[in-house]
């Protein structure tokens, strides 16, 4: 049983294979959070006690108890203008205007199995992987319900959260905020990472204390954003990779959201996730309900690395779905950074023909195949072939690629619209804009109305259509601006608060119906690289184009950052040309292929064009991705340097058992009479003998974890480092 529930304190224990979540409702029917962490079996309420705070208001059922304060306690999902003075988990606006809401407990539900999200990715689980518990809570004075759902995962150490709102009166109420996830803690002492960006510089990692009031992490733009990513983890000052407290919560959503940390007067944080209230109202008329997106959440009282193999797993495994899962994916060349506009037929041929003798599965072609499209000012939304370049169109094309022994895979670009377009002069009400006000251009291109069933249709019709006129078995679903200008011509003036989440909504509709018609086709996220880089799109989409930086140096910051929250599987990562066309950068051919073998592999560079010697390396890369690449994608992932501080990257694959060890990395810059570095592995057998490969050097797992391993002498800037372990037998 993950959940014991004690009827007469109604005291909720939440348990996982090695950690514990409490709350209880309390002699007022307030539902107060009571412990996120360690297994206790002890109600965590002895640890609160507060005084007689000022300025804390008390609720009038306290009577003439002051040291009870809605404000002090922590609280299991905090309402607005009741004397919290803290940030609210919901706001709603009733008929009356007024905006005071306090939800009091009513009762629960518990069931088998993991509950599930209309129209929104979700993790989903079989019947004996998880429970589901459902609390109900009504506010005091109004027919507004709130009912929290808890999917507790107890194999993986996860636990999911939702709210459900319910206007259960007669009069519509407006929602004003609605968050997934409400964590107060009231023990300890937190730092909070999390991970920023930019285009092509995606999930930076950056730690710092909490500062008394609020941080926020936010996305406005429609999509999750390179700027922030939906995830954020609250570590206690001494937390590492192998040791100390930590608890990471991400958001299974792809547009705007909101994270916000608040440090309150007492010391106690606040977590709340969800949606972003800055681009967000939705009315509920009487019966109707709002289920938020889902969060999900994991704690590991020994650092990092555990952490993030609670993530890696349950996305993997519970949030990832269809044929590619679980399964090896095919190593693939993309011609973006080869060609980019300028291409045509037998440039493409001749780059597949490169391509498939050094072993190559798929060719991918990338922008530039449609409509009027030799740059991005226009194009966008005629998804019919552009038979000037590609003579004898798709099926011609595609029969040659696969006659080479490849797969073909095609980009789309479905949710944008160019002006300089046959869809645009057709239906320019399908552009999200604003009547009477010019709209904001990103990259030339507007944004289509995917909250309308007509643009979903039209999308699903003409996508379908593509990919039945050839044998297309993957698709590049790319997505390249940011969403401004909200307004849909398909709602009523009061409802148009409600488009930036009904976009998204449309965007799942659309992407379950393909992946639904096409269940054979990988579908690849992207949105000017990681710009959306979250877990709803990898419910649908089992891997995500990590960066437009191909940059092998700067791939390894940015797949740092990345690895945290999400697994190596999902990280589209390709080998590129040097000098690098981001940063000019040159970087060994190994050190970029060890790097891009940090995720899903491929190439993205005409291999036609390479010399002999390198033809060789990427022909033997590629067969030893298709060796080492199910240790890579099925084994436990360590980040062994922190890149932003190291004069190196180094990270590890360690197989279920043990036994294998693969370490990759790079030594980033030289300096004359250095001393070699040494190495600390994790995740090995402390108990067993350990060989490096290539040599007859044997090491015990203990000293391997606590000594470590030299690295290679610094020669030349940005050197690769290949090492793999195989335990020999135990002590
Ligand atoms: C985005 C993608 C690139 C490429 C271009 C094509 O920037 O991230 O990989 O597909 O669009 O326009």
């Amino acid at each position: 049983m993950a959940v014991i529930i004690n009827e007469e304190n109604r005291m909720f224990q939440l348990i996982t294979d090695n950690t514990e979540y409490q709350f209880q409702a309390d002699e007022y029917d307030v539902l107060r959070h009571l412990w996120y962490g360690e297994k206790v079996g002890t109600p965590m309420s002895y640890l609160l006690s507060y005084p007689d705070v000022g300025f804390a208001g008390n609720p009038y059922d306290a009577g003439n108890d002051r040291t009870y304060s809605l404000h002090t306690q922590p609280l299991e999902y905090a309402c607005e203008g009741i004397g919290d003075y803290r940030s609210a988990a919901v706001s709603i606006t009733h008929a009356d205007g007024s905006t005071a809401l306090d939800l009091r407990y009513t009762g629960y539900t518990l069931h088998k199995g993991k509950y599930s999200l209309t129209g929104l990715p979700a993790v989903y689980a079989d019947e004996d992987e998880a429970e589901t518990l459902e609390i109900y809570l009504k506010d005091t004075a109004s027919e507004t319900e709130v009912t929290l759902r808890y999917g507790i995962l107890a194999g993986y150490d996860v636990i999911t959260r939702c709210a459900v709102i319910r206007n259960a009166g007669t009069e519509p109420i407006r929602l004003r905020k609605a968050a997934s996830l409400c964590l107060d803690l009231p023990y300890g002492s937190w730092e909070q990472l999390h991970f920023h960006g930019r285009h092509a510089m995606e999930r930076q990692a950056e730690r710092l204390p909490l500062l008394h009031g609020v941080q926020e992490i936010s996305s406005s733009r429609g999509t999750s954003s390179h700027q922030q990513n939906p995830s954020v983890i609250l570590c206690s000052p001494d937390c590492t990779e192998q040791s100390g407290r930590c608890i990471g919560a991400f958001f299974v959503y792809s547009g705007s959201f909101k994270i916000r940390t608040e440090l309150d007067e007492l010391n106690q944080v606040r977590l709340l996730l969800g949606l972003n209230p800055d681009t967000f109202t939705w009315t509920l008329n009487s019966s109707e309900i709002f289920e938020t997106p889902e969060a999900v959440m994991t704690y590991s009282g020994s650092g990092f690395a555990e952490m993030s193999h609670h993530f890696h797993s349950i996305i993997r495994r519970h949030i990832c779905r269809g044929k590619y899962k679980l399964i090896e994916r095919p190593v693939l060349l993309n011609n973006w950074e080869a060609t980019y506009f300028d291409f045509n037929e037998e440039k493409i041929l001749q780059i597949a023909e490169s391509a498939s003798e050094l072993g190559v599965d798929m060719l991918v072609l990338d922008d530039g195949w449609f409509g009027k499209r030799d740059s991005d000012t226009s194009g966008l939304g005629d998804w019919f072939v552009n038979e000037q370049k590609l003579k004898g169109g798709l099926p011609e094309l595609v029969k040659r690629i696969n006659a080479l022994g490849m797969q073909f895979g095609l980009w789309f670009e479905p949710e944008m619209i160019s002006e300089d377009s046959e869809l645009y002069r057709q239906h320019p009400d399908w552009a999200i804009r604003i009547p009477g006000r010019a709209p904001m251009r990103g990259r030339f291109q507007l944004v289509l109305d995917l909250s309308r069933t007509d643009v979903q249709d039209y999308l699903f019709r003409v996508m379908s259509g593509i990919l039945d006129s050839a044998n297309i078995t993957y698709i590049k679903w790319d997505m390249n601006r940011s969403i401004s200008d909200l307004y849909s011509h398909a709602l009523s003036p009061e409802r148009q608060g409600e488009l930036s989440h009904r976009y998204v909504l449309g965007l799942y509709a659309l992407l379950e119906r393909l992946v639904q018609k096409y269940p054979d086709v990988l579908f690849e996220g992207c949105s000017g690289g990681g710009g959306r880089f979250d877990a709803g799109m990898l419910y649908y989409c089992p891997q995500i184009w990590c960066s437009d930086d191909t940059d092998a140096y700067e791939r390894t910051k940015i797949q740092y950052g990345t690895s945290f929250i999400y697994p190596i599987s999902a990280v589209g990562s390709h080998v590129s040309v040097v000098p690098n066309h981001q940063t000019g950068r040159i970087t060994p051919l190994t050190s970029r292929a060890v790097t891009a073998m940090a995720g899903s592999f491929g190439y993205e560079l005409d291999l036609g064009l390479l010399s002999e010697e390198e033809k060789n390396a990427v022909s033997e890369q590629i067969r030893s991705f298709k060796s080492i690449g199910p240790l890579i994608h099925n084994g436990s992932y360590y980040r062994l340097s922190d890149p932003t501080k190291d004069n190196y990257a180094c990270w590890s694959y360690v197989s279920d058992d043990k036994e294998t060890v693969l370490v990759h990395g790079m030594l980033f810059h030289a300096q004359p009479n250095m001393k070699q570095a040494a190495l600390r592995l994790q995740g090995l057998d402390a108990q067993a003998c350990y060989t490096l490969s290539g040599t007859d050097a044997v090491y015990t797992g203990a000293a391997l974890m606590n000594g470590g391993i030299l690295l290679p002498p610094y020669w030349g800037d940005y050197s690769p480092v290949e090492m793999q372990f195989r335990k020999v037998h135990e002590i």
